[in-house]
């Protein structure tokens, strides 16, 4: 970062503070409030909408144009010209990799896909009907005990060694929790398909038969992963790196990203869409709910539009609706009542004033959600895929985050607003 100037704060009676001001690369200045103890105050920042809470040379996004960028390269050229496993290399390693580098990555990856067999006995720990966020929490998580070998997380081999675990087991895990949902055998990966295709393969081949994937539903796919892949310091990257400034090992800390992200206001959304969809039941509907979604007396919100950032059209939302209309061609879906009512939403609440005023646009799980369900993968596991996405972004902060020489463990102040001090009372003299 570069200095730009200081900020001058006045205080109290004529007291004042300067603050240093920086520069990024691009978008907006920051400045440097960790001299402001000397004042005795601290700033009040709820929910973090004016803090940035690190320094990160990963993702840019500039929510009012609608630009999202990983390692500078804009995410609409990403999505059209690499695949996830090249996206993946970029984030970790600052590059788009060259032809053998990219290969040797992959492969690497391909290496790693299976689980510890004893990893498999979790699995029966958990009821069949057991949320899939609920089963990857505690199984991603458990990866911490199997691993001891390679867990220091001051040694970069160490933290490559994880990096390349967590990407190649976490799809292995999340098709085994719909396997297990299912009562379906678990189904081991198959290491010459894509990383793409080999998801689909463990969620839906069986052992009775031969498992042809489709290339346009495998594209697919892999897209809804790499427009997922990062999305700097949301709620669950910025929880994976709270639980790693402690020093917590990644698996432990990107289980407590896949725990942030199950929540309906970050990556439940996707599911919340296809759940309200299915409330809303018919296009004839859509009109009464735009009307709840505007009442102010109503806590009802229009699942799948708006963004904590995004004040413009979401770029992720833009190529997934190519996507989507691509997917539902393939598969000859688009009179599907459920694809109508969710092009008839779209429509409608992209001419309301309600929704234009507010720069409420379709977000990605508007999308999303929709081209999961023709995938075949079921609502429940909607999250889950998420998580799978995001996992290499999860990952990549951590390690930015260790290696970082600024990086503290992370604490955040408070204002109290509850009793003063008062001193205790017998019980019999209480009420
Ligand atoms: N339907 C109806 N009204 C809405 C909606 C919505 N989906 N989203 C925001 N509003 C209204 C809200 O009532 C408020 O109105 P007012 O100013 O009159 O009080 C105004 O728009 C601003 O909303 P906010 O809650 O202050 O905005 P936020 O930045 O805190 O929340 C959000 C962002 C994504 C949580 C919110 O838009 C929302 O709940 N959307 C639905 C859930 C959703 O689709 N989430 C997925 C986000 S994308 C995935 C990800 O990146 O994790």
């Amino acid at each position: 970062m570069k200095s730009n100037g200081k900020a001058v704060l006045t205080y109290g009676d004529g007291k004042s503070v300067d603050l240093p001001v920086y520069s990024g690369t691009t978008g907006p200045d920051v400045i440097d409030i960790r001299s402001l103890g000397q004042t005795g105050m601290f700033t009040y920042d709820p929910g973090f909408l004016a803090t940035a809470s690190c320094q990160s040379a990963i993702t840019f996004i500039d929510g009012d144009a609608g630009l999202l960028y990983y390692r500078g390269y804009p995410i609409e050229q990403l999505a059209q010209n690499s695949d996830f496993m090249e996206v993946c290399y970029l984030l970790l390693n600052g590059e788009l990799p060259t032809k053998t580098q990219r290969a040797a990555f992959e492969n690497n990856i391909r290496r790693h896909t299976m689980v510890h067999d004893q990893l498999t006995n979790f699995f029966k720990g958990f009821r069949r009907d057991a949320h899939p966020m609920a089963v990857m929490v505690g199984v991603v998580g458990a990866l911490s005990a199997f691993y001891h070998d390679a867990l220091s997380i001051t040694n970069a081999e160490h933290r490559a060694i994880s990096a390349t675990r967590l990407l190649a087991k976490v799809p292995t895990i999340a098709a085994m929790c719909y396997r297990y949902n299912t009562g379906l055998p678990f189904m081991y990966p198959r290491n010459d398909l894509s990383y793409a295709a080999n998801f689909l393969y463990m969620m839906f081949a069986t052992p009775c038969e031969e498992y042809v994937p489709n290339p346009v539903l495998v594209r697919a796919f892999d897209r809804i992963l790499t427009l997922h892949a990062d999305h700097e310091q949301n709620a669950s990257t910025s929880t994976v790196r709270l639980a790693g400034s402690s020093g917590a090992n990644p698996f432990a800390c990107i289980a407590a990203g896949i725990a942030a992200l199950w929540g309906p206001a970050h990556g439940g959304a996707n599911e919340a869409v296809l759940k309200q969809l299915a409330e809303i039941g018919d296009v004839s509907q859509v009109g009464k709910f735009i009307a709840r979604a505007k009442d102010k007396n109503d806590s009802f919100r229009l699942m799948g539009f708006g963004h904590r950032v995004y004040k413009n059209m979401d770029p992720r939302a833009g190529v997934m609706r190519q996507t989507c209309h691509e997917v539902l061609n393939e598969l000859g879906l688009h009179d599907d009542p459920m694809f109508k009512l969710a092009l008839e939403l779209e429509r409608i609440a992209l001419e309301d004033d309600y929704f234009i005023s507010k720069k409420l646009y379709p977000n990605v799980d508007f999308y999303s959600g929709i081209v999961l369900r023709a995938l075949g993968i079921p609502v429940s596991m909607f999250t889950a895929v998420f998580a799978l996405g995001r996992t290499v972004g999860w990952i990549t902060q951590w390690n930015e985050m260790i290696s970082d020489p600024e990086q503290k463990i992370g604490r955040p102040r408070q204002l109290y607003v509850g009793p003063a001090k008062r001193d205790w009372m017998p019980v019999e003299r209480r009420g």
